[in-house]
């Protein structure tokens, strides 16, 4: 069910002269060379799972993306204004990007040098860029966006459906819809424009600031307030009817639904507003300002995403479903983990909301789930020991069973040695402590050491680190 299946060149002499008469980055004409030390960065963060995403040198603060997209002829043209700060002094940076054409590009208003390699575009600014320093750039672009195949096989990044198109970045999909740094340590604040022929609703994370028809065109403006992980950003664009509410708690609710799923999706906004409340007082405040989903109409993706905010599915969800993914809100959107090799603070986490739920209404307790998983008779527990959840062996690995289905084991392990008080307390100081920003395993045991005041290293190293199936519990 819930499973995913599923610069210039200056003489050595004039660079004297230069660094003689220049301290600061001020007066005469600037070059890449003006600014102390300043080197090219690198074209990844370091993640040995993939070690392409995410770029060196920069902190992104904002993406600004004004998308205009035409479903008959799947086109789509973009501007993307990113801001950010250097974190050390930059020659030039890297953004990913894959397929379409950089028309123009541009640093703190100048144009800038743009060159491709594969999924890297490297832009050099006409002036380095200081350490420290907040600067814009700027990509126009267009073309017809790719559809990337995972190395699990499974397809993301940008799909056309029978009425539109969505746009899904986990895990490296979105830089194929936009130029960023597509890395989930690097979180940031977004605002998605996007134009689509009059009578197409375009949906995306946040809330909607504006909704404008001009001509044949209507133009919608998403704003999310609270900063996202760039695999976490989603466009979707085609026929949907729309249902917003307020929940309990008053959150603003905004479900799209395609009308190709209406007639299974009646429950959907309902759910959502319980399974929020229930999950809220289970995992802590709903840590963004606005919930909902987009269910659309796209048979054969074979799996949903936990897009912020607004959970995405391919067809209508069953309850199950929508409480793993609107868990995620908590585990993995508002604490992303810094590296993809800890999926599992993501996907175990999401497992165990839904055994968490099910022992909560009558059905089976969460005691018996675990021993389904152990003796494999549940249904998802196929694989599971194939590998530690805490060391998924390969990129085409970081969503498989050892990290859904396991990964929960080792949180009901965790339950039974430290209680139900200090388990919750667990989680809820987890999320506090961590809410929009990025955390490591590392962390996530050291705090449950603290609140517990228990040793548990031979506990993870069994059930997190172990390679083999630990001995009946
Ligand atoms: N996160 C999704 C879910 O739990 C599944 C998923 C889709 C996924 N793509 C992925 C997980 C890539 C890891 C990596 O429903
Ligand atoms: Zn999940």
């Amino acid at each position: 069910m819930s499973l995913r299946r599923r610069p210039r060149v200056v003489s050595t002499a004039l660079l004297l002269v230069l660094s003689a008469a220049c301290t600061g980055a001020s007066g005469g004409q600037d070059g890449p060379d003006r600014v102390r030390g300043a080197k090219p960065g690198a074209a990844g963060v370091g993640d040995k799972l993939f070690p392409k995403m995410g770029n060196g040198g920069y902190d992104v603060t904002d993406y600004r993306l004004t998308l205009d997209y035409t479903p008959d002829s799947n086109r789509l043209k973009g501007t993307a204004r990113i801001t950010a700060r250097a974190t050390s002094a930059l020659s030039s940076f890297h953004l990913d990007f894959a397929g379409l054409h950089v028309r123009k590009a541009t640093v703190n208003g100048r144009t800038a040098e743009a060159e491709r390699q594969g999924t890297e575009l490297k832009l050099t600014p006409a002036a380095a860029l200081p350490k420290g320093r907040a600067f814009t750039a700027t990509v126009v672009y267009d073309g017809k966006p790719k559809t990337i195949k995972d190395p699990d096989g499974s397809e993301e990044g940008w799909i056309e459906t029978d009425d539109g198109a969505v746009g899904l970045g986990e895990p490296t999909g979105s830089m194929a819809w936009f130029p960023g740094n597509h890395h989930p340590s690097d979180k940031a604040r977004y605002d998605i424009t996007v134009t689509v022929p009059k009578g197409l609703t375009a949906v995306s994370g946040g809330e909607l600031k504006q909704r404008k028809t001009h001509g044949r065109h209507t133009t919608f403006r998403w704003s999310s307030a609270e900063p996202m992980a760039s695999y976490l950003a989603t466009v979707a664009v085609g026929d949907f009817d729309v249902h917003t509410t307020t929940t309990d708690g008053e959150l603003p609710q905004y479900v799209a639904v395609d009308p190709d799923e209406a007639g299974d999706s009646t429950k959907v906004p309902d759910q959502i507003t319980k399974v929020i409340d229930w999950e809220s007082r289970t995992f802590g405040r709903y840590p963004f300002s606005s919930t909902g989903a987009i269910v659309d109409h796209l048979p054969g993706l074979g799996y949903a995403l936990e897009t912020q905010t607004k959970p995405y599915f391919a067809d209508a969800p069953d309850e199950m479903l929508l409480v793993h993914e609107l868990a995620h809100q908590w585990f993995g959107n508002a604490v992303t983990p810094r590296l993809w090799k800890d999926m599992w603070l993501n996907e175990g986490f999401a497992t165990y909301a839904e055994w968490l739920w099910e022992e909560d209404h009558g059905g089976r307790t969460t005691d018996r789930t675990f021993r389904n998983f152990y003796d494999g008779t549940d249904d998802e527990s196929g694989g599971i020991w194939d590998f530690a959840p805490a060391a998924p062996p390969s990129a085409a690995r970081v969503s498989d069973a050892p990290v859904y289905g396991r990964g929960a084991m080792v949180l009901h392990k965790l339950r039974r040695a430290v209680g139900d008080k200090d388990f919750f307390t667990i989680l809820r100081t987890w999320v506090k402590d961590h809410r929009h920003g990025n955390a490591t395993t590392k962390q996530f045991i050291a705090l449950s050491e603290r609140i517990s005041g228990k040793d548990l290293t031979k506990l993870y190293d069994v059930w997190l680190f172990g390679k083999d199936k630990p001995a009946k519990p």
